[in-house]
């Protein structure tokens, strides 16, 4: 945690709005992660923040990486552009996911050069991959429950259980490898039965494929979805990596290659977004606080994550409800319509903590504005 003394010095320092990046913070995540899923690879899901600073403390670290387009793709590639040619490409095969299950045909033919492993979920992308990127290796994302997530994807991405071998099957008569099972159970899921029942769909896939002659999966990939502790009401870390590490035990041998690819859970906790306020209104009697960062800069998240950022002030006093705005021309620009905050003036700053994921990254020029000024911290 980064003192509220200092979070003001940097704010006198830099102005706002300030997006504070903790590298303390990240290390102590990618650590914790990798101490209670000790036979989970971690490949950081680099949309959570694409940050390079963030990227290369997660690489010194020995992370893998999850890259959802070429952008991101060449973020990673950064760091291991001086590396020989073939340690390079052993390099991507081992530690980078291209893991978006639809990519279009531009990118497969860059991507063919790497020859990386890649998702899909359909016929038709089976397809498009064999005719662009014929040298990648795939991995089926399969549809599982998202019951409770903060954010859920199954209604997008992944193929039905019972669809899944047929697809394993045209890959490999096409003359592909399919590597494995790839799925996600929903972003910031605190519903941990979610995994189990992931983690058993996947092993019936796996049982079926091998049933009907299909025996070259050597790994599953059990997506994001780890929550950050954004409140007290989200278990601890611990107790879902005791529930992953039973059921990845009992139903996989060790043979099998389990990796994991966890944008919040690694960045959120490391980020904080400091404004100040720059207008008051009393409307309906309600007290109403203008910010200089909005829904469409660092609090993204609210619109885009369904997610909450309590704004705390660094003044103290008896506290009320009021509203917290963005800064711009529109109504949507609402970062809170139920803040506890004392009796506040223009020019006083204002914080959240747990901000760093889904947040600068999403983060727009909505009305000229840009996003808020990053600065790095214990890096
Ligand atoms: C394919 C994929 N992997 C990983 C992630 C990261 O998920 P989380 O931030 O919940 O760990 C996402 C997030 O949307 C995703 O779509």
């Amino acid at each position: 945690m980064i003192s509220l003394a200092r979070l003001q010095r940097l704010a006198r320092r830099h102005g706002t709005p300030l997006f504070v990046v903790d590298h303390d913070e990240l290390r102590r995540n990618y650590r914790k992660f990798r101490r209670h899923l000790p036979r989970v690879q971690a490949y950081y899901a680099v949309k959570a923040n694409p940050d390079p600073a963030i990227v290369r403390t997660l690489f010194l670290e020995g992370a893998s990486f999850d890259v959802a387009s070429m952008p991101e793709f060449r973020i990673v590639h950064e760091n291991i552009k001086h590396l020989p040619a073939k340690t390079r490409q052993d390099w991507i095969w081992d530690k980078i996911i291209y893991a978006n299950t639809t990519k279009p045909v531009e990118t497969l033919e860059e991507l063919d050069r790497y020859k990386p492993l890649v998702t899909f979920d359909n016929i038709e992308e089976i397809h498009k991959i064999k005719k662009h990127a014929p040298s990648a290796g795939l991995a089926l994302r399969l549809r599982v429950p998202n019951t409770g997530a903060m954010v859920e994807l199954s209604s997008k991405f992944g193929a039905a259980p019972g669809e899944a071998v047929d697809l394993i099957l045209e890959a490999d008569r096409l003359g592909m490898v399919v590597e494995g099972i790839s799925f996600h159970v929903g972003s910031q899921t605190t519903n941990f039965e979610n995994y189990v029942q992931a983690i058993s769909l996947t092993a019936g896939v796996f049982k079926e494929a091998r049933d009907r002659g299909y025996k070259k999966m050597n790994l599953i990939d059990i997506g994001g979805g780890f929550p950050a502790p954004y409140d007290a009401t989200v278990k601890p870390f611990r107790e879902l990596a005791k529930v992953i590490n039973t059921e990845i035990n009992r139903l996989f041998p060790k043979e099998i290659r389990i990796l994991a690819e966890p944008g919040r859970f690694l960045v959120a906790s490391a980020g904080y977004a400091v404004s100040k306020i720059i207008g008051k209104a009393v409307r309906d009697g309600k007290t109403c606080y203008y910010i200089n960062d909005g829904v469409y800069h660092t609090y993204s998240g609210v619109i885009f994550d369904h997610c909450k950022y309590p704004i705390h002030s660094f003044k103290k006093g008896r506290k009320r409800i009021c509203t917290v705005f963005g800064p711009t021309c529109d109504a949507l620009d609402v970062v809170s319509m139920a803040e506890n905050l004392p009796d506040l003036a223009r020019d006083d700053l204002v914080y959240s903590e747990n901000i760093g994921a889904y947040s600068h990254a999403s983060s727009t020029y909505f009305n000229g504005m840009p996003p808020a000024t990053v600065v790095h911290v214990n890096q």
